[in-house]
Formats: C-alpha cells, structure tokens, sequence
C-alpha cells in the first residue's frame, strides 16, 4: 500500500481540476483503510476520502492524505420472497452496480442509471434522479470512524437521508468513511415513471413495455441528451442544489414569472428548478476564461481542463448574486469544495 507524496489528482476528479494532494493513497480493504488513517492521524493531515471525484471541486491544493476508497464486491447476503439484498463495496462504480442488478433481475436502481461514481458516495448526499433516492433502497451501510478506526453500522434512520443530504455532510460530516452498501432490491419488478421528462418520454408507450430496462435505457438517453459527459466535457453534474421555498414564495414568484418550475416539496414548500431560474436569467452558455454555464443543461458548470477550481467558484459566486438580483433566492452549491 505505497503512500505518494506530491500526487497530482487531476484524473481523480470529473471537472478535470489539476490540483496536488501532499499524500494519496488507494486502500483496497479495512486494514488498508485503517492504516491509512492512522499515517494522517500521525501527522495531523487533514482527510480527502475520494471515490470517482465527481462531486467536488479542488480549489486548491490539498495539504493532506488523499485515500481513494478501493472496497469491491456485490454479494446477496440475504434473500426473501420479495426482496434481494445485496451488500456492495465502498469502491464498486454505481453505473456497473445498476447495470450488474439489471442483469440479475434485481429492481429499484433503474431510475438511478448513469450517474457518475461509486458506491461509497451514494449515501453522503442520498443521491437521486428520475424520482427515485438512494433512500428508497437503502438498508444499511458500514463505516470506519477516522480516530478509533472503529467499524460502525448505520441503519437507515441513523443516515437522516433528505434531498440531496445526510449525516455524512452534517453533523458526521468527515468523522466516517464509508467501507460497504446494503441495499434492499425487489424481485419483482414495480417501475417509477411520474418524473415528468421520464414520463412524457415513454408516452407513447403501452404501459406493458414499460419494463426496468426499458426504464434505465429512458433514463440514460434523457441524461445523455443534456448532460455533458465528464470524460468529454469536465463537470460535476448539478453544481446548486434546487431550492426549496415556501410556497408562497413560489406563488410570488410565479405571479412574476409565470413560466417558472417548481415540484411540491411536502410541508407547504415547492422545489424550484435552479436550472430555470439560471437559465432564464440569461446565463446558459455564458463563458468566463476556461469555464462557463453548459449549453444544454444550466445547472451544469463545465471546465476546459485548463483553468483552476477559483475560477468555477468565481462562476458559481456570479450565477449566485445574478439569481438572487432577479428572484432573491439563494443557491447553494451541491458538490463540497476542498481544502
Ligand atoms: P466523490 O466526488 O469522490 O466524493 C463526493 C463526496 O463524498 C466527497 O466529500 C467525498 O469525501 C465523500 N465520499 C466519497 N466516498 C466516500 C466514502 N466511501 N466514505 C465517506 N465519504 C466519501 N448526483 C445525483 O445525486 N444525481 C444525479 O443525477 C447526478 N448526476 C450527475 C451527472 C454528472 C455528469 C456528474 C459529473 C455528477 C452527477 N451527480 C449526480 C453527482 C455525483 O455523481 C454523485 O454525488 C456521486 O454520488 C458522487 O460519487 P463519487 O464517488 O464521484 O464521489
Ligand atoms: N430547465 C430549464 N433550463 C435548463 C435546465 C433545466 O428550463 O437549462 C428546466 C427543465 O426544462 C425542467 C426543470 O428545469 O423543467 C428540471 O430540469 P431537469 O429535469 O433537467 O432536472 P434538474 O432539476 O435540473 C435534477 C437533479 C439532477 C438529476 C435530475 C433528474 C438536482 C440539483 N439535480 O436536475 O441531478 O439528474 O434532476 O432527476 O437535484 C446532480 O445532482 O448532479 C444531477 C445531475
């Protein structure tokens, strides 16, 4: 388990951001793990856990130890007359993960097709799309708490999964690495289509073709057809999150805006579409240097692969003070910003 100082992380992360780390490490077990965290521990190095570097922004270099998380294995540790569960590395890559369930005839991922990175990042910010969250899956995870080393199993209540979060980026935030999944999959297929690109893309289909993998090939054709992919364009997907506002601030804003998206968010509150709001505020493909606003997708930031993490954070500052001039509504940003 070799530790390299001065690692440069720049195909460590989709937005293609040259940055060093002063150390990196792959660990590909818990002893692996472990003694990775007792070397930072040792020398007071602040942590960077990565999986596939599609959800953070480098702003800099990162004067600590980078562990790039390795855990493998999809196994069925348990089966029911309706349920398959499936225990999954930390470092398994989620598409492969979809696609391994699809072949197994284990449902509930397909509206999660496509998206970027590993297992082990799944359930930092719950991730989600096409009306479905890694939520609707979950049964538990396990992880490593950094100073003890200690293994700890998180049930799905312990998570406090909400859109686009959990007690990993709150109150846990940097305290656990996650070393495995276990998801709870159906074994009979009950498919969800009310996300209204989802749903308006099948429309012409009888509702008894509308199988799961007929699901997951809509669902990676919608985001092929707006999302740019990393290996092509460097991004990190959304870059704001959608903001939920109560909702009547979004009958105010509708009366102002009539064309404006919103979804009800539950509690009297409505989940705006901040790709709308950037969109219609004029900034889509809007340039500075080596980034800009995506041409086919507003809340996506693109960076040529020349140009620095300040530079999207100077981008992103300018989109944020532009929404809030024309709607005073604030975004926030989605992927976490290291150091
Ligand atoms: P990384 O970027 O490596 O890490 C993200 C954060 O999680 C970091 O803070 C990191 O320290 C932490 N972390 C990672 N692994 C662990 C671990 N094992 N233990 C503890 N902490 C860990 N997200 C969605 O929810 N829905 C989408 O539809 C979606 N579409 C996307 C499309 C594109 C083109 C891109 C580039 C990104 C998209 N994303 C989407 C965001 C991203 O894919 C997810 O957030 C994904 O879960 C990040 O996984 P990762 O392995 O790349 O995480
Ligand atoms: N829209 C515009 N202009 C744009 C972009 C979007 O008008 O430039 C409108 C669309 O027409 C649509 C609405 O905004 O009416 C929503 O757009 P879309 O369906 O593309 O979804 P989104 O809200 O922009 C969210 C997630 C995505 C996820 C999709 C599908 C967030 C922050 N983003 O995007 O997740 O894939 O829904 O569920 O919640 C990610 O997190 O990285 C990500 C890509």
């Amino acid at each position: 388990m070799p530790i390299i100082p001065d690692y440069d992380l720049q195909a460590h992360n989709t937005l293609a951001i040259a940055a060093t780390a002063k150390y990196f490490v792959e660990v590909h077990d818990n002893d692996e793990l472990a003694a990775a965290l007792s070397f930072a521990n040792k020398g007071k190095l602040p942590l960077l856990i990565l999986g596939g570097g599609s959800n953070l922004v480098l702003a800099d270099d990162f004067p600590g130890l980078a562990i790039q998380i390795k855990h493998s294995g999809i196994d069925v540790i348990e089966e029911d007359e309706e349920h398959v569960y499936l225990q999954v590395g930390a470092g398994e890559n989620w598409h492969d993960l979809v696609c391994h369930c699809l072949n197994f005839h284990y449902w509930g991922l397909e509206n999660l097709s496509l998206i970027p990175g590993n297992v082990g990042a799944a359930p930092i910010q719950n991730i989600g799309a096409y009306g479905v969250e890694l939520k609707d899956v979950f049964l538990e995870l396990q992880a490593m708490e950094v100073n003890s080393r200690v293994l700890v199993n998180f049930e799905k209540q312990a998570c406090q999964f909400a859109y686009r979060d959990s007690v990993f980026k709150g109150r846990l935030r940097d305290r656990y690495v996650i070393t495995q999944v276990t998801l709870k999959l159906k074994k009979s297929p009950e498919v969800q289509i009310n996300y209204p690109a989802l749903m308006q893309a099948l429309s012409d289909r009888n509702a008894s073709d509308i199988t799961p993998q007929v699901v997951a090939k809509t669902v990676c054709e919608i985001r092929r057809s707006k999302l740019p992919d990393p290996a092509e364009i460097p991004n990190a997907g959304s870059f704001f999150k959608n903001p939920i506002v109560p909702d009547e601030t979004f009958v105010n804003l509708q009366s102002r805006f009539p064309g404006i998206v919103g979804y009800p968010a539950g509690e009297n509150k409505t989940k705006l579409a901040a790709g709308w709001l950037i969109d219609q505020a004029g900034l889509k493909g809007y340039t500075q240097g080596s980034v800009a606003v995506h041409t086919q997708q507003a809340l996506v930031l693109t960076h040529t692969g020349e140009g620095d993490g300040r530079a999207l954070i100077a981008l992103a500052d300018h989109i944020k003070s532009q929404v809030f001039d024309r709607y005073q509504v604030d975004l926030e940003m989605e992927p976490r910003i290291y150091p």
